[in-house]
C-alpha cells in the first residue's frame, strides 16, 4: 500500500482532466452562489443553489460545502446553514468552500465575495495576489513546507497591511503571530479524496516527514514533482480563540484591537485553487 500512496500523488492526464472538469462544475456552483448571497438569500439557500448549479446532491460532494456569512467565514469548518435571511441594509461579507466531483475526482475551491464592505473587498483583493503568488511557485523540486512557511512572511505582510498588528518586524516574526490569524495549511494534494492521501510520505516505503511543531496542521510536506496537484489556499482570519492564546503569552502589544474589532464582523477570508506542479504551475480553477 506504501507503494500505491506513493505514486499516486502524480496523476496521470487523464486524472488531471477529470480535476480540471470537477473545477468547471464547481466554478458553475460558484457562479450561481455568489449570486444568491448577493441577492440576499440565506446561507441554506445559498447551498441549494450552488448544488442545483452543479447538478450533484451533497452526497456526491467531496467533502461539506462551507458556505459562512458575516463572523461565521472565520469558522474554519463552517458546517452549519443558516436559514435567516440576510439584513441587506448592513455590509456582508461570504466565504463559500466548495467543490464537486468527476469520476470520482475531487474539485475543492475557496471564493470570498462582499457586498458593500470595502474592507472586506480590499482584504480579498489583496490574498487574492498573495495566493496567485503563491501559485506561480508551484514548481517540481519545490518543498511544499517551505511554500507554506514563505505563506507565512506574506500573511504578516498582509497584517501590517491592515494595521492588524503593530511592532517591529522582528518581533512580529519572533512571536510567529501570523499563526493566530493563519492557523492552517497552505494546502494538500488533491485527487480521489478531498485530502489525498500520502502528503507527508517521503518514498515508497512509507517514511513519513512531518511538519514541524509550530505548523501542525500542515497536510503535505513533500517536496513537489511534475503532475502532482495541489491546493493553495492561504486565509486570514479573525478568531478570538487564538488571538488570546498570544495575549497570553504576552504578545498583547502586538495586536491592534481596533483594527481587529473592525474585521471581526466581517470573520476572514481565504482564496483556494487547485495547481498542477509544472515549470509552468496550472491552474485548474482559473
Ligand atoms: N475544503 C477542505 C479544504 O479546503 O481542505
Ligand atoms: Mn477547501
Ligand atoms: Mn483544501
Amino acid at each position: 500500500m506504501h507503494r500505491l500512496h506513493y505514486a499516486r500523488a502524480v496523476k496521470s492526464e487523464y486524472e488531471i482532466a477529470c480535476l480540471a472538469q470537477a473545477n468547471v462544475i464547481a466554478l458553475q456552483g460558484h457562479e450561481a452562489a455568489k449570486k444568491a448571497f448577493m441577492n440576499g438569500k440565506s446561507e441554506f439557500e445559498t447551498q441549494l443553489y450552488y448544488l442545483a448549479a452543479v447538478q450533484q446532491d451533497q452526497t456526491q460532494m467531496p467533502y461539506r460545502n462551507i458556505i459562512g456569512f458575516g463572523g461565521h467565514s472565520a469558522v474554519l469548518h463552517y458546517q452549519h446553514y443558516d436559514y435567516n435571511a440576510q439584513n441587506m441594509t448592513q455590509p456582508q461579507s461570504f466565504l463559500i468552500d466548495a467543490g464537486a466531483q468527476c469520476h470520482g475526482y475531487a474539485a475543492d475551491i475557496t471564493r470570498c465575495h462582499s457586498r458593500g464592505s470595502e474592507l472586506y473587498q480590499h482584504l480579498i483583493n489583496a490574498m487574492t495576489k498573495a495566493q496567485l503568488s503563491m501559485c506561480a511557485m508551484v514548481k517540481p523540486g519545490v518543498n511544499f513546507a517551505d511554500l507554506h512557511h514563505q505563506m507565512h512572511h506574506l500573511v504578516l505582510d498582509l497584517l501590517q497591511q491592515f494595521n492588524l498588528v503593530q511592532g517591529s518586524r522582528d518581533e512580529l516574526e519572533a512571536s510567529r503571530i501570523s499563526s493566530a490569524f493563519f492557523p492552517h495549511g497552505l494546502g494538500h494534494l488533491l485527487g480521489l479524496q478531498v485530502h489525498d492521501i500520502g502528503g507527508w510520505q517521503h518514498d515508497e516505503l512509507g517514511n513519513t516527514q512531518k511538519p514541524p511543531a509550530h505548523y501542525p496542521f500542515l497536510r503535505c510536506t513533500k517536496a513537489l514533482e511534475k503532475n502532482m496537484v495541489v491546493t493553495i489556499e492561504p486565509g486570514l482570519y479573525v478568531i478570538d480563540s487564538l488571538l488570546q492564546r498570544w495575549r497570553d503569552n504576552g504578545f498583547a502589544h502586538l495586536l491592534n484591537n481596533t483594527t481587529i474589532d473592525q474585521l471581526r464582523p466581517l470573520g476572514g477570508v481565504r482564496i483556494e485553487d487547485n495547481i498542477v506542479v509544472a515549470d509552468q504551475p496550472i491552474n485548474l480553477t482559473q
